[in-house]
């Protein structure tokens, strides 16, 4: 494994790897967990060769004290890379050679994706997703890059980011691993208290009877119902639970037999902000 933390390195070795025929990229911010090694064995199982990133993109954070809290484990993910396989290259740059004197980002028109669920939460999210993942790209040239399915909006604005910049790249999405109550694997697990984490059990679990109700009941009926499940929880408050078409993440009118639909769910444990969504159909 080679560790790499400048433009210039991370370009000179690329350019060694030319002749590889396939390149994969798994972007992360670190903090890494059985989700990410996941995706990290899914890119070498599919590639010649494999580029983790681990870089904290403070323009995704609205909120400065989520940015300050974000775990810092860079050891404890290299060692993570190291055992799935010897041969990444993990490119882990400052937040000055990534944006040089200019921390700022982009603004995108996702053609409405962006102004949905995280979108609507979280001021200038996406913009600041779609800079670093755009900047990733098109430093390392990568054949695939692979994201987690857990934020599937955010999967969905990369494959129109690759779109409106035509990127030569294919996006990769893989599917949620959980712990074994159930809750969707997240960085930000590690923040809630050993109790907390077993109730967050409640977030998979709605889903699971929010996708046995679909066959039966209107979304109306359904977000109702998962409302309820959370309206008398002292530790939990929801933020949002949404079931929406998989294209363009448009609350479901009237359901049709030809369309996918998802419902999401983002709920505060305390003060620890979790996300999760299933496929209904
Ligand atoms: O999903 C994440 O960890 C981040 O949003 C990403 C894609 C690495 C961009 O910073």
């Amino acid at each position: 494994m080679l560790l790499i933390e400048t433009e210039n390195e991370l370009r000179t070795h690329l350019a060694s790897l030319l002749e590889k025929k396939q390149l994969g990229l798994v972007p992360t911010m670190g903090a890494l967990h059985k989700g990410h090694a996941s995706l990290i064995k899914k890119a070498v199982s599919e590639n010649d060769f494999v580029v983790v990133t681990i870089f904290v993109n403070p323009t995704q954070f609205d909120n400065k004290e989520d940015l300050q809290k974000y775990p810092k484990t860079l050891e404890e993910d290299l060692k993570l890379i190291h055992e799935i396989s010897q041969g990444i290259l993990v490119f882990a740059p400052s937040v000055e050679e990534v944006y040089k004197n200019k921390v700022q980002s982009k603004s995108y028109d996702f053609g409405g994706l962006e102004n949905v669920m995280e979108g609507a939460f979280r001021d200038g999210h996406f913009d600041g997703v779609g800079t670093i993942v755009s900047t990733l790209l098109k430093m390392i040239r990568p054949n695939k890059a692979y994201f987690g399915e857990k934020d599937f909006q955010q999967l969905q604005i990369i494959r129109k980011l690759v779109e409106i910049e035509k990127l030569d790249v294919t996006i990769v999405g893989c599917p949620i691993v959980r712990e074994p109550n159930g809750l969707a694997m997240s960085s930000r697990n590690e923040r809630l208290s050993k109790t907390l984490r077993q109730e967050a059990s409640l977030i998979y679990e709605s889903l699971v009877t929010a996708k046995e109700k679909f066959g039966t009941k209107s979304a109306k009926d359904i977000e109702d119902w998962v409302i309820k499940q959370f309206e008398d929880h002292p530790d939990f408050r929801l933020e949002y639970i949404i079931i929406t078409d998989v294209d363009r993440l448009l609350p479901i009118t009237k359901k049709q037999h030809d369309k996918k639909y998802r419902a999401f769910i983002a709920v505060y444990a305390n003060e620890v902000r979790l996300i999760d969504n299933i496929a209904l159909n």
